[in-house]
């Protein structure tokens, strides 16, 4: 179905019907397919984006540049330090003077209020690349994913483990609800999303003709779920010191083998990356030396099988991505979508 989605910023899929949200997995597929065939889509020459990240990213900044670069665009990439945002420039001073360069402007940072207020104050589409509240291009990636392995979206099962209440579990929890997913948050109650967000996904889960679950029981939470999904137990911007509680609060639900043993039996996996299923990295190795555990939220051993399906998500941070960017800024008039 074709939508205009010119002039609108993507802060959090709340403010996306269902039909829009698959308005913009189908643009990417047509994006993706073009990539795939080598056929040029430089459809905003001229054109320029800020991608602001105040905190780190691999996949999200690499996605808005290397989208940004196959529509003809340039880019600039403003760095956690390298600006004055915040320090010595408020947001909305930012926003205006961002809005007078450049077509576009992506945010990585806090609180969804900054990526609000840039919207409020730029005058041109801002794209949430991770608040702390939501993270919806990931949300589009990680559908275009399901959708590509079944086929479909609605009427399966999706079950997040780990902590529910922050922006992976609250943008699965949203995603679900409005496009007809059953959900489930498998975890200990302290991590459940809030009652108030909760409320507003069952309204859209009544439309859809999903079901919502919140729960601390594994085998009810996971069983007959076709994706299973986890995030990492400390997201960035939180201190050091919570590591001991949320080790102890969420080892239980560490994605492991028999997690996916009580799961349909073509469950997939997912994750949105980076994920510490090992010692290879610099904080995994800390926590090992600390805590001594070998592996965090999913085991290695799911982390690297067959249903893992973890790297198609990563690429199609990309795709997605540049549908976002593309449906804000006008897609062609002729596009086929
Ligand atoms: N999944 C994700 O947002 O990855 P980055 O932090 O690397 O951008
Ligand atoms: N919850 C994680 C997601 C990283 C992509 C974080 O905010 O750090």
């Amino acid at each position: 179905m074709k939508m205009d989605l010119t002039g609108r910023s993507f802060l959090t899929l709340k403010d996306f019907t269902p039909e829009e949200i698959t308005y913009l997995l189908d643009l990417a597929a047509v994006l993706k397919a073009r990539k795939k065939a080598g056929e040029l889509h430089e459809w905003f020459r001229g054109k320029n984006v800020a991608l602001i990240f105040e905190k780190t990213s691999t996949r999200t900044r690499c996605s808005f540049e290397v989208a940004a670069h196959d529509l003809g665009m340039g880019s600039t990439y403003l760095d956690p330090k390298g600006s004055q945002i915040g320090k010595k420039e408020s947001i909305a001073d930012t926003a205006r003077v961002l809005g007078r360069m450049y077509e576009g402007i992506e945010y990585r940072g806090y609180g969804q209020e900054i990526v609000d207020s840039l919207a409020k104050y730029s005058g041109v589409p801002v794209w949430n690349g991770l608040t702390n509240e939501y993270h919806p291009t990931q949300m589009l990636a990680d559908m275009l994913t399901i959708r590509e392995h079944f086929g479909r979206l609605k009427g399966l099962k999706l079950c997040y483990l780990g902590d529910a209440r922050y922006n992976m579990g609250n943008s699965y929890m949203i995603t679900c609800a409005k496009l007809g997913i059953h959900f489930a948050a498998c975890t200990n109650r302290k991590y459940f999303p809030s009652e108030e967000l909760t409320a507003q996904c069952r309204g859209y889960a009544e439309d859809s003709g999903a079901d919502i679950l919140l729960t601390e029981n594994i085998a009810e939470g996971v069983k007959d779920a076709d994706v299973i999904c986890t995030d990492v137990w400390v997201s960035m911007g939180e201190p050091d010191e919570v590591w001991e509680e949320r080790i102890r609060d969420l080892t239980p639900y560490r994605v492991n083998r028999d997690v996916m043993a009580q799961a349909a039996p073509d469950a997939i996996f997912l994750h949105c990356l980076p994920s510490f299923h090992d010692l290879n990295t610099g904080i995994g190795k800390e926590i090992f030396e600390k805590y001594g555990l070998t592996e965090m939220e999913v085991t290695d051993e799911v982390f690297e099988s067959s249903r893992s399906l973890v790297f198609d998500e990563a690429e199609n941070r990309m795709h997605t991505i540049k549908a976002v960017m593309a449906a804000s800024l006008g897609v062609p008039e002729d596009l086929n979508v």
